[in-house]
């Protein structure tokens, strides 16, 4: 099941990396930062065609659609192109999220970054892989280590609360890193090279994939009040080693 749809997104980083044009494909959706490009629209509409005919039981949820996030049937949860500002800005760092949902579980996730050809994935009660390898969550602590942050950019109501909290775990940590994709950052503390991630009110297409991929690499996963993650709609969330996670909290 799980290469099956490895195959598949990968086959949709094709379309990600032979984009051109990107800038002016693109139209704004509501707020200030929040824009859509055809290629968003594309790689949505190849998974959702091909992963219907791997999986003609599933149904779709994609960030570009219409949702129905009530459903307890078998579906994809699917970010086409997360991190689209910097896709239109050839930043270089954007990638695919695709995870299959039972009810309120992840059975299974894929997150692709067709720029470093990254995959990321894991089976429930499997293990999480990079590329095929094994991989595992970092044994530091934030205080020795890195903490990746999300500016909540399409909520300008969170940022005061985000950058006061960014100050606080910046003298506390080593340093603090923004990659412009929040599956790619779950993914970076996944396998080790970062300690925290953090962003408020993410929805379950940013996350869904990545919170498996962290948890089967021994991570923790959780809302801001200390509460697990659903899918029905937006969290504040936190992901980070179980070490760093102790420690992120007191500066909540
Ligand atoms: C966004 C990216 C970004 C995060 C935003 C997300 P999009 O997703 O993950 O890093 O800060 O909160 O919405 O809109 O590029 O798919
Ligand atoms: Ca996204
Ligand atoms: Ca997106």
């Amino acid at each position: 099941m799980l290469n099956k749809i490895i195959e598949t997104v990968k086959e949709a980083g094709k379309i990600v990396l032979s984009a051109n044009n990107r800038e002016s494909s693109v139209t704004a959706k509501e707020g200030k930062k929040n824009f859509v490009t055809k290629y968003d629209l594309a790689v949505q509409d190849f998974l959702f065609r091909e992963l219907g005919k791997i999986f003609p039981e599933a149904e779709f949820v994609g960030e570009e659609g219409e949702n129905n996030f009530e459903s307890k049937a078998l579906r994809f949860i699917i970010d086409p192109i997360d991190g689209t500002t910097n896709f239109m800005q050839d930043f270089r760092c954007s990638c695919i999220s695709v995870a299959l949902c039972k009810e309120n579980n992840v059975m299974a996730g894929v997150v692709y970054n067709p720029y470093t050809d990254e995959v990321f994935s894991a089976e429930k009660g499997k293990g999480a892989y990079l590329n095929g390898e094994k991989i595992s969550v970092s044994d530091r602590l934030l205080s020795d280590g890195l903490a990746l942050f999300g500016t909540s950019p399409y909520h300008p109501e969170n940022t005061d609360e985000t950058f006061a909290l960014l100050r606080k775990v910046f003298d506390f940590s080593r340093d603090i890193r923004r990659s412009g994709s929040a599956a790619y950052d779950i993914c970076t503390v996944a396998c080790g090279r970062c300690e925290v991630f953090f962003e408020k009110e993410l929805q379950p297409w940013d996350i869904a994939a990545g919170t498996l991929i962290l948890k089967e690499a021994g991570g923790t996963a959780l809302n801001y009040k200390g509460k697990e993650i659903d899918f029905s709609g937006p969290h504040d969330v936190v992901f980070a080693n179980p070490k760093a996670y102790e420690e992120f909290v007191t500066l909540l």
